[in-house]
C-alpha cells in the first residue's frame, strides 16, 4: 500500500493533511519551520515514524533560503532543529532524526552551506528510504504470527499514514494480504483524535484489506465473542526493558488480551527503541488540549468548565508483550537479551 503520506520535493515537503481525512484527501506543502511544527502539534502528520521524517525534511527546506549565509547557517540549523524536535515530546523518533541531521553538521566542521545543505538533503532521504525498508521488513516478520483468516485487532494508526512506507502495525497485515491470507483487521476507533476510525480504517480499505470498525468500549466484547486471534499496534518509544508507549487505550487492549489469551505483539523499527531509558517510567507523555475531548470534531459533548485530563499515550508494562516485530525479526522475550539487537544502525 503506497499512500505518499510525505514526500520531498526538491525545496519543499509536501505530506497529506491528515486532519481532513476520511472526509477529503488534501495535500500542503511546507517550507517553513513554523509550518511544520504547527503541523507537527495539530496532527496534520502524525505518527512515530512520519514525524521524525516530516522533521528531517522540514529542516532542509528550512535552510534552504540560507544558502548565502556562510555565518548564519549553522545557528540556524540548530535553532530550527531544537524547535523541531520540542514540537512533540513521546515519539523518539522525531529528537532521532532531528539529532542526526545535526551529526552531519557536526562530522562536516568546514564544509561550506550549500555543500552541506545537499549533505542534509541526502540524509533526510536517506532516513525517509531506510523507514520504508524497515516497514516491509517488519510486515515480513510477523509472517509466522499470522495464521489464514486471522482476526488481528490494532489500535490509533500505524500504518502507511504515520510511515514513509507499509506502516509498521499494518505492514503486518499487508504483508499477509499480499501472501493470499485472509486476514480480518478490527480497528479501534481511538478517543479523542479517531486515528482509528479516521485513517486505519480509510487506508485498509484504500487497499482492499478486510477491516471491521470497532468503538474503545468494544474490544473487550470483540475479544469475548473470539473474534480476535492477536493484536498488533505500533509504537511511539519503547525503553530498554521493553515497556511500550503508545496512543492512549494501548494499555487497555493489553489487559484485555492477557485476560483472553490472545497474544499482544508490537510492531516497530529500531529508531521507536531508546536505549537510554531503562524502562517506561521516565518517558515522557504529552498531554493534549482539553477541547479535544469536550469538542472533538465541532460539537461540544460535556459541559463547559469540566476539568478534562487527556493523555495522548500510555505505557505497557513488556510484561504483557507477547513479542515485538521489528525490522530484525521477531524479538521474545527475555528482552534484556533479544533487544540489544536493534542497537545497531539500520542494515541497508
Ligand atoms: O498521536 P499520534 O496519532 O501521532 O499517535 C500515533 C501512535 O500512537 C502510533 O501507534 C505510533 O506512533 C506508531 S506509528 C507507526
Amino acid at each position: 500500500m503506497a499512500i505518499d503520506t510525505i514526500s520531498w520535493q526538491g525545496d519543499h515537503v509536501r505530506m497529506i493533511d491528515q486532519t481532513r481525512l476520511p472526509n477529503e484527501r488534501v495535500d500542503i506543502e511546507i517550507r517553513t519551520v513554523p509550518q511544520m511544527v504547527e503541523a507537527i502539534k495539530t496532527l496534520r502528520i502524525r505518527g512515530a515514524p512520519a514525524i521524525g521524517i516530516a522533521a528531517a525534511m522540514g529542516l532542509v527546506a528550512a535552510l534552504r533560503p540560507h544558502l548565502d549565509d556562510e555565518d548564519g547557517f549553522r545557528e540556524r540549523l540548530g535553532e530550527y532543529a531544537d524547535e523541531l524536535a520540542a514540537a512533540r515530546p513521546t515519539a523518539v523518533n522525531l529528537s532521532w532524526a532531528v539529532e542526526r541531521m545535526k551529526e552531519v553538521a557536526r562530522r562536516h566542521p568546514d564544509m561550506a552551506a550549500a555543500a552541506l545543505w545537499e549533505r542534509l538533503e541526502q540524509e533526510a532521504l536517506a532516513i525517509f528510504e531506510e523507514d520504508r525498508r524497515m516497514c516491509r521488513r517488519i510486515g515480513e516478520a510477523a509472517r509466522g504470527v499470522i495464521r489464514d483468516r486471522a482476526g488481528i485487532l490494532t489500535h490509533c494508526n500505524a500504518g502507511g499514514l504515520a510511515t514513509s512506507g507499509y506502516g509498521t502495525a499494518l505492514a503486518c497485515a499487508y504483508v499477509a494480504h499480499e501472501d493470499g491470507k485472509r486476514v480480518r483487521v478490527f480497528a479501534d476507533e481511538t478517543r479523542p483524535l479517531m486515528q482509528g476510525s479516521r485513517l486505519t480504517a480509510w487506508e485498509l480499505m484504500e487497499s482492499g484489506v478486510d477491516v471491521t470498525l470497532i468503538c474503545d468500549d468494544m474490544t473487550a466484547a470483540t475479544m469475548a465473542k473470539g473474534e480476535i486471534d492477536l493484536v498488533i499496534v505500533g509504537a511511539d518509544r519503547i525503553a530498554a526493558n521493553g515497556d511500550t508507549a503508545n496512543k492512549i487505550g494501548t494499555y487497555g487492549v493489553a489487559i484485555l488480551a492477557r485476560e483472553h489469551g490472545i497474544p499482544f505483539y508490537v510492531a516497530a523499527p529500531r529508531t521507536t527503541f531508546d536505549f537510554s531509558l531503562p524502562d517506561g517510567s521516565r518517558i515522557p507523555i504529552e498531554e493534549r488540549d482539553p477541547a479535544e475531548v469536550t469538542h472533538g470534531f465541532g460539537a461540544a459533548t460535556a459541559p463547559a468548565g469540566v476539568k478534562v485530563y487527556s493523555p495522548a499515550f500510555d505505557v505497557t508494562p513488556a510484561r504483557y508483550i507477547t513479542g515485538f516485530l521489528t525490522d530484525a525479526g521477531l524479538l521474545e522475550p527475555p528482552y534484556a537479551e533479544s533487544l540489544p539487537v536493534l542497537r545497531d544502525p539500520v542494515a541497508s
